[in-house]
């Protein structure tokens, strides 16, 4: 049996005292360190972080682009506009891209300095934001990107396993994912767990089957772009079907950071852990009935072409209540200037009280707007394209992270945060949550819904800025410069 194991790369990805340059060019000038504030990520979901020093600058400011701070005896000043510094309005775009020929080097503006030693070429192009951060970004956040290509794979006849848990990925604590492949006919053997599964079905068509502990059983046929789910400890089995002749490949989720895809509950390997005395009074045959037990799981083995669900035996008990299968490819996009996005919650798929999920597209340029998830981590899989993420983890601590298509992103509950296309082709990817029903909250909606003097008290918007702030939530935002009339 191959583990999936911790690699250095992993080490080196999820190394949690990251030290982001804080320095903004255009406020460093006259930039003098005033009371010092020490205090730690502040963390519904339990993440610890380490703490940090943050500085409050205190100034009058005489330009809103320049940030000209004196020192203060305290940071609960009169009035909020004038007793700290602006903003810097200098952007922060990542510097270059995948597919960049220049040789990309540690430095932004002023700051930073080209790199003389070995670096790995093709990783600095994927992650620009780690090379050369914003200047935004502060303080210390873990690691929140995982590509599943460094999982260690587990091969095996009829196809393959990779995961991401705590072991490789220690930010994420609550959910954990594994990308399976199955050829056709191929067959992940009849198991269960104590930890929930959903899944969404990457490519071809996977038959599952289950019996749940009513005695009512669930066998179907799930396509591209759709779902299942099983309840905690309810067996399945999950097979290729040849509707693709590549058999079929899933991304599966599992509401807890530490599960392990090699310590399931297998058939083959009970039935190889039970005397066969014990086998035969069990099952009220002869002894000889057991004589082709495999002596040790087969995990992921080759098959036949499965027969249709509608050939599957029927339950006196009849089939479960509600489906283990949802068609979420069939739910039509809520098409929004910029992109378009769809949920699934357990108020559309019943059965999934411990997972629910959005997928949402963007064109290049465009970007699902700031916001947070109230009570919940997010763990997220990029289908296609590629994009970038900030997250503030509060106390001055924000780090950005790349992604392209693969790879999992983790942001716990509470953690602000935006996705951006930063490619020329569509980004699609998928926001996960260990929960009944989908929630976020939107900054721009947030902003919208309070009294106008309130919002001009803290960022100084004018009256017509405040009016366009969206009563709805937008979930999306468009490219300014997009030619969409909405
Ligand atoms: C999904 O759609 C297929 C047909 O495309 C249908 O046979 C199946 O019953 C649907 N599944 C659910 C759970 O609605
Ligand atoms: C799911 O639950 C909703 C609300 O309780 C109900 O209207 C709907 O019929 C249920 N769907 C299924 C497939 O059972
Ligand atoms: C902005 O709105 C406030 C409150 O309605 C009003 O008192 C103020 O005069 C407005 N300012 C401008 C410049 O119109
Ligand atoms: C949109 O703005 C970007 C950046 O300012 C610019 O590069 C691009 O050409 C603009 N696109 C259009 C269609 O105006």
């Amino acid at each position: 049996m191959i583990s999936f194991s911790t690699c250095y790369l992993a080490l080196l990805l999820s190394g949690a005292a990251f030290a982001a340059p804080v320095t903004d060019p255009a406020a460093s000038g006259a930039l003098i360190s005033s009371a010092a504030h020490s205090s730690s990520v502040a963390s519904s979901a339990g993440h610890s972080t380490s703490s940090v020093s943050a500085s409050f600058l205190t100034a009058p400011s005489s330009s809103a682009t320049t940030g000209n701070a004196v020192a203060s005896s305290t940071d609960s000043a009169p009035s909020s506009t004038a007793t700290v510094p602006y903003i810097s309005l200098t952007p922060n775009y990542p510097l270059w891209n995948s597919n960049d020929p220049s040789t990309p080097q540690a430095e932004r503006s002023s700051l930073g300095a080209s790199v003389l030693g070995p670096t790995n070429a093709d990783i600095v192009k994927q992650n620009p934001d780690l090379l050369a951060p914003p200047t935004t970004d502060g303080g210390s956040v873990p690691n929140a990107k995982w590509p599943y290509s460094l999982s260690s794979n587990r091969l095996q006849t009829g196809g393959w396993a990779r995961q991401q848990n705590v072991n490789v990925m220690p930010f994420a604590e609550n959910l954990a994912g594994v990308n399976m492949r199955l050829e056709a006919g191929a067959i992940r053997e009849l198991h269960w767990h104590k930890t929930a599964e959903w899944a969404y079905v990457l490519k071809g068509t996977t038959q599952v089957t289950s019996v749940n502990a009513d005695g009512q059983n669930y066998v179907a046929d799930v396509n591209a772009g759709d779902l299942w789910y099983f309840p905690p400890g309810v067996p399945h089995s999950l097979q290729g079907t040849n509707d693709d002749p590549d058999g079929t490949e899933f991304l599966l989720v599992f509401p807890t950071g530490d599960f392990n895809e090699d310590d399931t509950f297998l058939l083959t390997d009970w039935m190889a852990h039970v005397p066969a005395e014990v086998l035969a009074k069990n099952f009220q045959t002869d002894i000889s009935t057991f004589s082709q037990v495999p002596a040790k799981e087969l995990y992921i083995f080759p098959g036949a072409n499965p027969a249709p669900p509608s050939a599957a035996p029927v339950s006196p008990n009849g089939v479960v209540p509600q489906p283990f299968t949802f068609n979420f490819s069939s739910v039509a996009p809520i098409q929004v200037p910029g992109g378009s996005y769809k949920i699934v919650d357990s108020t559309t798929f019943n059965v999934s009280t411990q997972v629910a999920a959005a997928q949402i597209s963007l064109e290049p340029g465009a970007m699902r707007e700031l916001h947070w998830h109230p009570t919940q981590d997010e763990w997220g899989f990029f289908l296609e394209g590629q994009g970038r993420m900030t997250i503030f983890a509060s106390s001055g601590n924000a780090r950005t992270f790349d992604y392209q298509a693969g790879d999992i992103s983790y942001i716990p509950a509470t953690y602000g945060h935006y996705v951006e296309n930063t490619g020329s082709s569509t980004l699609t990817f998928l926001e996960i949550f260990n929960t009944d029903k989908f929630e976020d909250i939107s900054l721009s909606n947030w902003l919208a819904l309070i009294p106008p003097a309130l919002v001009q008290a803290h960022l100084g918007f004018d009256n017509e800025t405040i009016a366009s702030l969206p009563k709805t939530q937008r979930v999306i935002t468009a490219p300014l410069n997009a030619t969409s009339s909405s």
